[in-house]
Formats: structure tokens, C-alpha cells, sequence
């Protein structure tokens, strides 16, 4: 189904493209007609992969975008288990509350979606295990039949608690990535890659958009934009996806939807770049989203901010 030309293949073989536009950013987190309509514009702008959320509430508007715009079987849709209440709790996983869960997902979709994720480890209340094998059945018994799964925000120790019972690998684990956290997300995408799950990296712009200055990265990815008459945040983009990631970013401006749907037939950053952006990245330890990947995953000895731009 994928129409992408930049695509990462995942362990069941699917090819997702490699840069997907997110519906909680923007304005449209909440939903409604804005969100509908800006879908749509990313789709007609030529986006092919929508990313979504229970707790985002686009579901249903992701599913009317699609629709409306004749793209059914032409766009990737990700969406994901955020719902916490009665899912799990001290007692284990309730699996009544989950198949209602994924099912009000479907329902509001209109369709199944090409990936699920459970959205973050506080769904599984300490339950990891047991909570990725609950969902996995829903996969054998039909309900997800042809649905990719994976998560999302989970820590090494989440992944490797997975592993541990899986019957189903998680496709794919959607956390915070970009060169700012490098040095803190080695250890997690080496043992990814050691079990085949995709990176996908949302807030990737974080540099640029939430870091107070920029930090030392600014004026290297302005440069090299400069040289390929493109802007820094595609420099961002593209150094995600040529690391191998998808990249999860968002907009609903015009202009800047049309930036991120040329990205998929830009050539790529050269080997140089990519290792210039790697060396002056891990220097700096950012984080945009302050609620994930903080508790028991000690973060590196790294500055978080400079004193002043350009001191490092
Ligand atoms: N799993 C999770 O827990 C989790 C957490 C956070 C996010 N996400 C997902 O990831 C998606 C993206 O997250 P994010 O918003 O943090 O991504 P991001 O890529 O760091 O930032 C997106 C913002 O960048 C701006 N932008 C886009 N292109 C630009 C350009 N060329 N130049 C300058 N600014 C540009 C957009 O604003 P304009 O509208 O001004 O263009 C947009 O609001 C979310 O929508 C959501 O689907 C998942």
C-alpha cells in the first residue's frame, strides 16, 4: 500500500514512509473540523503516513480526512492505545477494557489502522508483559488481524520485558529522537536494532523549536540548508531518516506541509553531514517532552543548555 519513496521496512516485511505527519501538533490536538481539514491539506500536499492517538482525539477526524480525500489504501495510519483507566491495574490486565479500547479505535478510524502502539508504559501500570500479550491476542484472534503493533516511549528495560515474551516482535518503538539526544538513546536503538524494532522519532525538531537557543547545532544546520537550498528543519528531517528512523513531525501551514512532503524525493544528506550533525549533537542532552524517558533511564552527563551560543 505504501506510495512512499523513502520507506524502513519493518520485521513483518510492510514499508512505512519514512516521514509521518502527527496530528497532535499545530493546534489540532482535540480534534474537530480544523483537524479534518488540516489533514486533508497534508494529504492533498502529499504527506502519506498520519499519525495518531486515542489521546490526541483526531481518530475519528483522521479516518474523514482519509476518506474525503479518496486516500483509503494510500496513506499509512498509525494510531495508539493512550487510554489508561481500566486497562490495567494493581489486579493485571483487564482484556474486556482492552478489546474495547483498540475497538473504539477501529470504530472511530472507520478502518483498521496500518500500526497500533500502546501509547506509553503507563497503560500497562507495571504490567508490561503481560499487557503486550493481551494485545498480541487481539492480533491472533482477528481483531487486529493485519495491524502492525508496537509502542511507544517504552525504556530499555520496557523493550527487553517485551522481548522477553513476545510472540509477536513490537514493530516499532516511537520515542523522542533527535541530535540532542543521541547520547541518551544509544544503548535503547542498539538493543532495537538487535531485535529488528524500528526507531521512530517524533519532536525531532525539538533543536531548532524548543532548545532555548538552538544550541551549537543551529548554525551547522544552517549551513549545510544554505548548500542544498533547502531549510534547517528538512536538514533535521533528513538526518533522522538517514539514520535510519522515521521521522514524526507536523504542521498546518501550507508552506510548511509542502516542506514536509517534498522531503521524500530530496536526495539524501551526505556521509559528512550526517557525522558533522552526529559529533556536535551528542554534545548537548535536550529533551522537548520532559514527561517521557526521565524516570529510572538515567539521562547522560551532558550540558543541558549553553552559557552562550556557540561556547562549546
Ligand atoms: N508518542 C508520543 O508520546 C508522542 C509525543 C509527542 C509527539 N508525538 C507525535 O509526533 C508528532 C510530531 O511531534 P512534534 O510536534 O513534537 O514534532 P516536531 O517536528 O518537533 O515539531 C512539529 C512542529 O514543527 C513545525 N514545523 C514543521 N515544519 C517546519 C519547518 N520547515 N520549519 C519550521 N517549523 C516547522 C510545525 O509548526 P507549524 O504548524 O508552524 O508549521 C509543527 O508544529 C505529533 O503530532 C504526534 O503525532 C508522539
Amino acid at each position: 500500500m505504501t506510495i512512499a519513496h523513502r520507506t524502513v521496512k519493518l520485521l513483518d516485511g510492510k514499508l512505512i514512509p519514512a516521514l509521518g505527519w502527527g496530528n497532535a501538533s499545530s493546534g489540532l490536538l482535540g480534534g474537530g473540523q480544523k483537524s479534518i481539514d488540516a489533514a486533508k491539506l497534508a494529504i492533498a500536499s502529499g504527506i502519506t503516513h498520519i499519525d495518531t492517538a486515542q489521546l490526541y482525539r483526531t481518530e475519528t477526524e483522521t479516518g474523514v480526512a482519509v476518506r474525503e480525500s479518496g486516500a483509503e489504501g494510500k496513506v499509512w495510519v498509525t494510531t495508539k492505545l493512550s487510554e489508561k483507566e481500566g486497562i490495567a491495574d494493581a489486579n493485571g490486565v483487564n482484556r474486556d477494557a482492552l478489546r474495547k479500547s483498540v475497538e473504539g479505535s477501529l470504530q472511530r478510524l472507520g478502518a483498521k489502522p496500518d500500526l497500533l502502539l500502546i501509547h506509553n508504559i503507563e497503560a500497562a501500570a507495571g504490567h508490561i508483559a503481560p499487557l503486550w500479550t493481551a494485545l498480541e491476542d487481539l492480533v491472533f484472534d482477528g481483531t487486529l488481524a493485519g495491524v502492525s503493533i508496537g509502542v511507544s516511549n517504552y525504556r530499555p528495560q520496557d523493550i527487553e520485558a517485551v522481548v522477553a515474551v513476545a510472540r509477536i516482535i513490537p514493530a516499532v518503538n516511537q520515542f523522542e529522537f533527535h541530535p540532542y539526544l543521541l547520547a541518551h538513546t544509544e544503548g535503547l536503538i542498539a538493543l532495537q536494532k538487535k531485535h529488528g524494532i524500528a526507531t521512530e522519532a517524533y519532536g525531532p525538531l525539538t533543536p531548532l523549536l524548543r532548545h532555548p537557543t538552538g544550541g551549537p547545532l543551529k548554525p551547522v544546520l544552517e549551513r549545510i540548508a544554505k548548500t542544498h537550498n533547502i531549510d534547517p528543519a528538512t536538514v533535521l528531517l533528513l538526518w533522522v531518516i538517514a539514520k535510519g528512523h522515521v521521522a514524526i513531525s507536523g504542521s498546518a501551514k501550507a508552506d510548511n506541509l509542502k516542506k514536509l512532503a517534498a522531503i521524500d524525493q530530496l536526495p539524501d544528506l551526505t556521509a559528512e553531514e550526517v557525522a558533522e550533525i552526529d559529533a556536535v549533537g551528542r554534545k548537548i542532552h535536550f529533551r522537548g517532552y520532559k514527561v517521557h524517558h526521565v524516570k529510572d533511564f538515567p539521562a547522560p552527563d551532558l550540558p543541558e543548555d549553553l552559557p552562550a551560543e556557540g561556547k562549546l
